[in-house]
């Protein structure tokens, strides 16, 4: 899969301010700094398209992303959105904004009718965290496919890297559940997650 094209359209705080024309959407989601917008300039290719920051809490606002591609060999061509969304798990967020937050993103996720797959994101280097499973169970529990990606894969070993996926699964309590590695510094994942995004799109 090539990527042809990749620009920022729209960031939105409510949903008037969704994107007008619409696409299937592949959506990102985890704790602060997991590493989303990360991924995003990782999988595009496009170094500064989301903002990255060392800081938790950069992403506030949820970031629609169009992108083109076409397949390897084929004549295929396809367009989507990614769509960036705010961090949860952020300390430093008042109880207030948090619910808010948390209500406007449910209902984002709940009346989604292009959404076509949620990729969560955990840090493989930690046991899932509390909000991890919590957000992983709601997906699931409504009926919402899930992704899980072990970002930051590139700061550890193969071997500990494969111990921590198991982790993930266990403590997710799915024993088949398929979690894939991923490195935005070495762009490691990249193609495998591209495949299952195109085969998705094909369906
Ligand atoms: P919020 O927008 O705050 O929710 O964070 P985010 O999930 O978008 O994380 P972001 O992409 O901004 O990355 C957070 C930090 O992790 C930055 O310092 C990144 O450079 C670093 N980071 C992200 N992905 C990787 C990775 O694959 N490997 C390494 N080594 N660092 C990464
Ligand atoms: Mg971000």
């Amino acid at each position: 899969v090539i990527i042809t094209q990749a620009v920022y359209v729209a960031s939105a705080v409510e949903r008037e301010q969704y994107p007008e024309v619409k696409m299937p959407e592949i959506v990102f989601i985890g704790r602060s700094n997991v590493g989303k917008s990360s991924l995003i300039n990782s999988l595009t290719r496009v170094k500064n398209l989301a903002r990255v920051s060392s800081q938790p809490g950069k992403t506030q606002t949820i970031n629609f992303y169009a992108l083109g591609a076409k397949g390897e060999g084929t004549a295929d061509r396809k367009s989507f959105y990614l769509v960036d969304l705010p961090g949860y798990g952020y300390a430093k967020t008042g109880k207030e904004r948090r619910k808010m937050w948390s209500a406007f993103i449910e209902d984002y996720l709940l009346h989604s009718p292009q959404l076509q797959f949620v990729c969560q994101l955990i840090d493989i280097r930690h046991a899932p965290m509390r909000s991890d499973i919590e957000m992983f169970s709601w997906l699931v529990r409504n009926g919402i496919p899930v992704l899980v990606i072990a970002t930051k894969a590139d700061k550890l070993g193969k071997n500990a890297c494969a111990k921590q996926v198991a982790l993930i699964r266990q403590m997710l309590g799915v024993a088949e559940l398929s979690v894939l590695p991923y490195s935005s510094v070495k762009n490691e994942g990249r193609s495998d997650l591209l495949d299952v995004i195109w085969d998705t799109l094909l369906q």
